[in-house]
């Protein structure tokens, strides 16, 4: 069958090198993708937010799925573009509709939800731009710690965790009076600040039966010991261990199984991958946020070890027939470690050639932000690559990852040191 796959990051790259492993492929596509996706299919240079471009591009080539990758398009409704027009109604699209992306388009609707079906999340207060002065008088009236988000989609950048009440003001100002966030800020979502550890958990689902993919831990912030702003992701683990079975059967009991059916409540029909971005509170689990895809860099570690064929997985979700799957992984432990351009997450250079890259066992050079330069590989965005690499324990994984990421160079280039070593 023809695919085509939407996205350009490490994320996309991971879905491109396993989907190219099924029997089931003929040809695959990815737009835009990156210098290490032509390794699995063909590039194609379209805007994926340009759903009229990307139909024509489907008709032209017999696609018969499209799995998107990253959450914009979804938010933007691209299954709903797909499933109103005649010429591409019978086209599999991969991911939610745009009332189900609202799980991770809207942080308000999003908190709502999981109040109406009991899910456990951190008590909040949402405010628009009008109730500026609600939100200021509200917070002096609170003694707990506070998290400030912005309802829509904010590439992760988003949320803010006030030190102090008159930082908490100001950045109720920054969102609602200055519209620091734009549109995105047009609702502000204020909740209690959670102590504990956090975890990304995936779930694969076709709106009636659901698989659960390994627990991952993403390392956000750009400096070691957890320190500096947040970035995308610097590096993942798979599995971790305060995903422990007690504990994941309280995920599934409190979290996975009341969401899936809440969305089935509310005629929501769902099919693509939910990502909890949960918080471990003591033994309990909290959701601090959904995603309606999966997460980078925790794709590239849970994808190492994942057996199954994707694209069967793929299909079976789309046709409801995800009960009769089975999702095969195996007991290896993957660590990746994302080399970024220096000035990540602020302003970085790109164009830097890149040297080092080969070809690994037990591990693999997915490819973030690459792209050609004539016949070299340059580098294109502020995370490049995920040296991503899998063993029997933790140890070894690490040891392995952190050797590819010394073998590789490009002006400038960042990494972290300690990916995965609070978890030894
Ligand atoms: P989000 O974009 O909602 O995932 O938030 C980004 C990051 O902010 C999360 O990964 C957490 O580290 C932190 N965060 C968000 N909400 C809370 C909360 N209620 N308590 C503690 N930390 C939080
Ligand atoms: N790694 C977090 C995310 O994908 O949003």
């Amino acid at each position: 069958m023809n695919v085509l796959l939407l996205g350009s990051g490490g994320r996309e790259f991971t879905f491109a090198w396993k989907l190219s492993q099924s029997p089931l492929l003929t040809s695959l596509y990815i737009a835009p993708g990156n210098a290490g996706t032509t390794a699995f299919g063909q590039n194609v240079s379209i805007d994926i937010n340009d759903f009229e471009s990307v139909g024509s591009f489907v008709q032209a080539k017999n696609i018969e799925i499209v799995i998107v990758g990253p959450e914009e398009p979804l938010v933007r409704g691209i299954v709903d573009y797909f499933q109103a027009m005649p010429a591409l109604s019978a086209v599999k699209v991969f991911g939610p509709a745009k009332k189900g992306a609202r799980l991770e388009g809207s942080k308000e609707f999003a908190k709502i939800f999981m109040t109406n079906n009991n899910i456990p999340t951190a008590a909040f207060a949402s405010f628009t731009r009008e109730q500026s002065e609600y939100a200021h008088a509200f917070i002096d009236q609170i003694k707990n710690r506070i998290v400030l988000k912005a309802d829509g989609l904010a590439a992760g950048k988003g949320v803010i965790i006030p030190k102090t009440k008159e930082e908490a003001h100001e950045a109720i100002d920054e969102i609602l009076v200055n519209n620091k966030f734009g549109e995105s800020g047009k609702v502000l979502v204020i909740e209690d600040f959670m102590e504990g550890i956090e975890l990304s958990v995936f779930v694969l689902t076709d709106g009636v039966h659901y698989k659960i993919l390994p627990a991952a831990k993403d390392y956000k912030r750009i400096g070691e010991n957890d320190t500096g702003p947040n970035t995308g992701g610097m590096g993942a683990v798979s599995p971790i261990p305060h995903a422990d079975p007690e504990f994941m059967k309280k995920v599934e009991e409190r979290i996975i199984i009341p969401t899936i059916k809440g969305l089935r409540d509310d005629n929501i029909s769902y099919k693509g991958f939910i990502f909890f971005g949960l918080m471990r509170v003591g033994e309990d689990p909290y959701v601090i946020e959904y995603n309606v895809r999966m997460g980078d860099p925790e794709t590239q570690v849970v994808f190492a070890r994942l057996q199954s064929d994707l694209l069967a997985l793929t299909c079976a979700t789309m046709d409801n027939e995800l009960g009769k799957a089975e999702i095969h992984v195996n007991d290896n432990t993957a660590v990746t470690v994302v080399l970024v351009s220096g000035g990540y997450p602020g302003n970085y250079e790109k164009g830097k050639p890149i040297s080092g890259l080969s070809n690994e066992t037990d591990g693999i050079y997915i490819h973030a932000g690459t792209a050609f330069d004539q016949e070299k590989i340059v580098t294109s965005g502020g995370r490049v690559l995920a040296c991503t690499a899998w063993d029997k324990n933790l140890e070894a994984a690490t040891q392995k990852a952190y050797s590819m990421a010394d073998k590789v160079e490009f002006d400038n280039a960042y990494y972290r040191r300690d990916i995965g070593f609070d978890l030894r």
